[in-house]
């Protein structure tokens, strides 16, 4: 098994013991905004910053073939993604996720999701226990599977939720949560590539604009269409991390669990304050740890040298908790966002530069609007918390609240 084979944390000790910190922990002891490392038995330069955003998303500097290793290719992203491209390849295939990016789609998967939680509140109320994070999944599930076209009979959105979820949970340990993500990724893959068959035989109509259709029809820079399994792959990049919203969406309830003061604006509808939430919750909440591409020249920044072939990581959760941009970063303050406008490459929970030429992630909009809705509407659910672990390790990637964020006694809406 070579380097790249091998589960993500078995190779840095240092990463499996100290997880989301690893980076910010160098960061501090090396009092800058770089440090040399080592990942995968490779050299490595972290950096954080603005500038450094920009240094890490200039292709003469840094490429993603052959960086992002396969146990993260064969759970999260899938082989052949849109992720691991460059260059030409890159920029065509990123042409079938840039409609992601238009007010009407976003609007188009907020009116589906917020549906499919109204339907689903009733269903909550007549259980003693609602764990939110898998509810939440469930939930999301539905409502991006009606938007995108993709048909789910109602006992397949548990499942789906289920295999979705674990795509996410399980890419960066080498234990069972790891094997959990592979099984499932193969079985949705394998499903989701006979359905693209079926689109282009016709014998499944998808609505002409919907997200199936365009992977459906989506072709290579050469003009031959997708092979089936890749289709597979990208529509799994749309519907896999809108369902990763139920990350957010536990994180949300934290937030509000331990600083109710932000529920009253919430809860009056104040879209700016709604707004200001969404992205403190992606800020302050641990979630992608760091980026990773390879230099494809020798590269040096800030006067740390760093060999062709070396790997350039982006400290994404360091950035969103750097002082001297934030000022006081483990702060759960969404104000901060009312107060001044925040640059293009000071927020990078999903990746930094710009979503159309980069490979900044198409979903933001998606993601906020998401958020923003499902903040006023659990701000608005009349429910409690009953005593549980809410802990968050910062040693687990990716974290999450122990319990799922359970809650009890939820009334439904009258009427
Ligand atoms: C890329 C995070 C939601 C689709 C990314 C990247 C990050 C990220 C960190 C990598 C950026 C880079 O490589 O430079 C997240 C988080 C999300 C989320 C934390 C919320 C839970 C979404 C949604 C969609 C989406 C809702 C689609 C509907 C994609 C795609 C890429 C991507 C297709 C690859 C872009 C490329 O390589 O050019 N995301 N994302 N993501 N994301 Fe998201």
């Amino acid at each position: 098994m070579d380097a790249l084979h091998r589960p993500l944390l078995d190779r840095s000790p240092a990463l499996l013991a100290e997880g989301y910190a690893w980076l910010p922990n160098r960061m501090r002891e090396s009092g800058g905004q770089v440090v040399r490392t080592r990942l995968m038995g490779r050299p490595a330069l972290a950096v954080r910053g603005p500038d450094a955003v920009r240094f890490f998303y200039d292709e003469r500097h840094v490429r993603r073939h052959r960086a992002i290793p396969e146990p993260v290719r064969g759970t999260l992203f899938g082989r052949g993604a849109v992720h691991t491209l460059d260059g030409d390849a890159h920029r065509v295939r990123k042409a079938l996720f840039l409609p992601l990016l238009h007010v009407d789609r976003i609007a188009g998967v907020v009116e589906h999701v917020t549906a499919a939680w109204d339907e689903a509140v009733p269903s909550w109320a007549a259980r003693p226990r609602v764990t939110l994070f898998d509810a939440a999944s469930v939930v999301l599930t539905r409502g991006v599977c009606r938007w995108a076209g993709i048909p789910l009979a109602e006992e397949e959105a548990e499942p789906l939720a289920r295999d979705l979820v674990a795509m996410v949970d399980g890419f960066a340990t080498a234990g069972p949560r790891h094997w959990r993500a592979r099984r499932a990724r193969g079985r949705q893959e394998a499903r989701l590539a006979r359905l693209v068959q079926d689109v282009r035989s016709g014998a499944v109509t998808a609505p002409a604009d919907s997200v199936l259709a365009r992977v459906a029809r989506h072709r290579h820079p050469d003009g031959e269409p997708l092979e089936p399994g890749t289709a597979a792959v990208e529509l799994l990049n749309v519907v896999r991390p809108t369902v990763a919203v139920c990350w957010f969406v536990a994180f949300s309830a934290h937030a509000l669990h331990r600083r109710p003061e932000h529920r009253d604006r919430l809860r009056a509808g104040d879209a700016a304050y709604a707004a200001a939430f969404a992205h403190e919750v992606r800020r302050f909440y641990p979630f992608a740890p760091f980026l990773g591409g390879r230099a494809v020249t020798d590269l040096s920044w800030h006067g740390e040298r760093l060999p062709a072939g070396g790997l350039v990581l982006l400290d994404v959760y360091g950035q969103n908790h750097d002082e001297k941009l934030w000022g006081d970063p483990y702060v759960f303050r969404p104000q901060r966002f009312l107060e001044r406008p925040v640059e293009r490459d000071e927020l990078i929970p999903q990746g930094g530069g710009e979503p159309d030429t980069n490979h900044r992630c198409p979903g933001e909009g998606i993601t906020v609007g998401l958020l923003e809705a499902l903040a006023v509407r659990l701000a608005r659910l009349d429910h409690t918390v009953p005593e549980q672990d809410l802990t968050i390790s910062l040693r687990r990637i990716p974290a999450r609240p122990r319990s799922g964020f359970v809650i009890a006694d939820v009334q439904a809406p009258a009427g």
